[in-house]
């Protein structure tokens, strides 16, 4: 029998997911196309692997199991499953037509909202993916500028441009990874110390889970317009959820150029990259920057449609409020089992995620016994609250009543010494992308 969302469900039966995965092995490589919803950031053995379904918050698998869904299919879900405002959209898109061999007025339709809700949004691009307007940023900034060097912080997507500093840069020529270094967040002096007269842009996400310093993102954009260096947001997951016009409106400041895709279409594969007139009009001239699916108009019918949702509905406001439900009820949770030294639920409300302190052991098997615990229970859980505008108050209080059962497993297991041995799957496997431990290169290293 297919679990239900309910504290006293066996391990739920995994057999379809299971099968599918043996033949997804023997034809794709990799099985995933997003790392984090492969099976190496989900316990194999005990959790599902293939979803089929979604409504609202909750979601389902191959096998029929029922979860409440924090992680918003990574980042995307801003309203939730099958969301009627959108979904309407697409559909009344679809009986007119997908893609087209002229522009869509859409595309203009959409430009203009974000011009209205986007701070910095003096001109707008159109594009199909996080890593794409990346890259429109990162090339049209070291056309503006005529320098070649990138200061980055945070995950910027899979081209070779960033990809190149991480662990995993195979295929890419070393002349291309020489020209991209890390700075530490939260860190003005040693980023001052650091920027030279070879720095075309300095890209970051604005936040991740540490907040930003009193004046940090200010003092960093004064600091690039001194150097003459963009300064660039990547807004993927502070665009349209921390509010409408993401970390500029939030922290009333303004990058030269800012990208965002994930909320903006609850699911539809777009992204957006706005900026300055100056800088964009580079992009009808001597910067290349195009794709056949960029003008694809059920992903526009959606993200138009999302957009007024989110506005109309005051949906950052919502996100708050709920999400600061979930982390400071897990946090007191954690305070009333004795288990505040172990762990706590850190961010901000709209995207919290719980931490393991080493006191409390080997944080991936922590993290995998959390898992497995809250799959148990109906909830698909990978350490993050994404919420969307869909999580209930009764999807939280039920979510409050789960980690209430689970942290004390959790707390039996630490104090036994030997938390492997709760395990029933594989310990999640470690991702390469990291969010802090970065060090800047100092200028003498550079080029
Ligand atoms: C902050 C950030 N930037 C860029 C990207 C890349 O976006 P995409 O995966 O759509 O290419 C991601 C994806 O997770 C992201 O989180």
């Amino acid at each position: 029998m297919a679990n239900k969302i309910q504290l006293s469900n066996n391990y739920p039966d995994i057999t379809e997911s299971d099968k599918i995965y043996e033949r997804a092995l023997k034809v794709q490589k990799p099985v995933t196309q997003t790392l984090a919803k492969g099976p190496g950031q989900f316990s194999k053995g005990v959790a599902p692997k293939y979803l089929v379904k979604g409504k609202g918050s909750h979601v389902w698998d191959v096998d029929g199991n029922e979860f409440i869904d924090y992680n918003s299919a990574i980042g995307p879900i801003s309203l939730g499953y099958a969301y009627p405002a959108v979904d309407d959209a697409i559909r009344e898109q679809l009986n007119d037509g997908i893609t087209f061999s002229l522009m869509h007025p859409l595309e203009v339709e959409l430009s203009e909202l974000a011009q209205q809700v986007i701070p910095n949004a003096e001109a707008v691009k159109i594009a199909k993916t996080g890593a794409d307007v990346c890259s429109a940023a990162i090339r049209v900034a070291r056309a503006f500028t005529g320098r070649d060097k990138v200061f980055c912080c945070g995950y910027h997507g899979w081209h070779d441009w960033y990809i190149g500093i991480t662990s995993r840069n195979a295929g890419i020529p070393g002349a291309i990874q020489d020209l991209t270094y890390t700075f530490e967040y939260n860190d003005i002096d040693s980023i001052k110390a650091a920027l030279d007269e070879s720095v075309a842009a300095l890209i970051l996400e604005p936040f991740i889970f540490e907040a930003p310093k009193p004046g940090f993102l200010q003092e960093l954009a004064e600091a690039c317009r001194e150097n003459g260096t963009l300064l660039i947001f990547d807004e993927m997951w502070t665009g349209f959820r921390i509010a409408l016009g993401g970390a500029q409106e939030y922290f009333n400041v303004k990058a030269d150029l800012a990208v965002f895709s994930k909320a903006c279409a609850n699911g539809m594969p777009i992204a957006l990259l706005t900026g300055r007139a100056d800088v964009m009009e580079l992009f009808n001239s001597e910067v290349f920057s195009y794709t056949t699916f960029g003008g694809e108009a059920l992903s526009l019918a959606a993200c138009i449609a999302t957009i007024n949702e989110l506005r109309d509905k005051n949906v950052p406001q919502y996100l708050d409020q709920h999400g600061a439900l979930l982390k400071d009820g897990y946090n007191q949770i954690a305070i009333s089992l004795g288990m505040d030294q172990y762990t706590r639920c850190i961010g901000y409300n709209c995207r919290s995620m719980v931490t393991f302190t080493p006191e409390a052991g080997n944080a991936l098997e922590l993290k995998t016994l959390m898992q497995q615990e809250m799959i148990k229970r109906g909830i698909l859980w990978a350490g993050f609250h994404n919420m969307c505008f869909s999580h209930t108050s009764e999807d939280i209080d039920y979510t409050l009543l789960a980690y209430r059962d689970v942290l004390q497993v959790v707390k039996e297991a630490i104090l036994s010494g030997d938390v492997k041995s709760y395990l029933k799957g594989e310990v999640l496997e470690a991702v390469f992308r990291k969010v802090s431990n970065y060090n800047i290169k100092p200028k003498t290293a550079a080029l």
